[in-house]
């Protein structure tokens, strides 16, 4: 399973690298706004720091024209940029041209397993479906991973599933029990994945008794 962060804050980019278990970025306008930053300083600086792994970038158009223009702009910054386009029609028509011209791209704002199964048709390198605002309007956000799962297994689609929108650690517990390629996951829940309260006691008993330990070598 890989382990994406969703930010575009390079502090946050910059701690998750150093575990050594990160294997892409996403970002989106939101999370680009977030940082209060120019865009192209933001995006020059995660590109450089991850130069070797998928770093999702976002188009703000949503006409096909548009959307392509930007697409090259940013495909432009780095052989490591995927073009994140939304969930329309035109974003199916600029996802399948970017393809056939070797440009990976990430399907996002998905919310049904339709929606999924188009983006795949469209030869999109990576779907990027969100269980935790589906959660937030009570509906199963991870029904939605398991179905997109069958479908994929069904017909051997080579789309990557993109667990995103996770908001606490049961979302990746989840996306990992069903299988999905990939987490993208916040800072915030990346730490809270390495969190126990007993892990906690443990270590504080283990460094106690050490204190009694004769004749120690450090
Ligand atoms: O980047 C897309 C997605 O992960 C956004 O998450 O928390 O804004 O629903 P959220």
């Amino acid at each position: 399973m890989k382990f994406f962060i969703d930010t575009a804050d390079i502090g946050e980019i910059r701690q998750a690298n150093q575990l050594k278990i990160l294997d892409g970025i996403t970002t989106n306008p939101t999370l680009i706004a977030k940082t209060g930053r120019p865009f192209m300083e933001v995006v020059e600086e995660i590109l450089a720091e991850v130069p070797d792994k998928p770093v999702s970038l976002e188009v703000a158009s949503t006409d096909f024209e548009g959307m392509v223009k930007e697409a090259e702009i940013l495909a432009k910054l780095g052989d490591n940029v995927v073009i994140k386009v939304p969930m329309t029609i035109d974003g199916l028509k600029t996802v399948k041209y970017l393809e056939e011209r070797g440009i990976k791209t990430n399907m996002t704002l998905i919310f049904s397993p339709t929606q999924a199964l188009l983006a795949m048709k469209a030869g999109a390198t990576y779907i990027s479906p969100f269980v935790g605002r589906l959660d937030d309007i009570s509906q199963n956000g991870m029904e939605l991973i398991s179905q997109i799962r069958t479908i994929v297994d069904n017909y051997g689609f080579t789309s990557e599933i993109i667990v995103a929108s996770i908001r606490h650690p049961m979302h990746v517990l989840e996306a990992a029990l069903i299988g999905a390629d990939i987490a993208t996951i916040p800072y915030k829940v990346i730490a809270q994945l390495s969190k126990h309260p007993l892990t906690d006691i443990g270590l504080e008993r283990f460094l106690k008794d050490w204190q009694s330990v004769p004749e120690k070598p450090f």
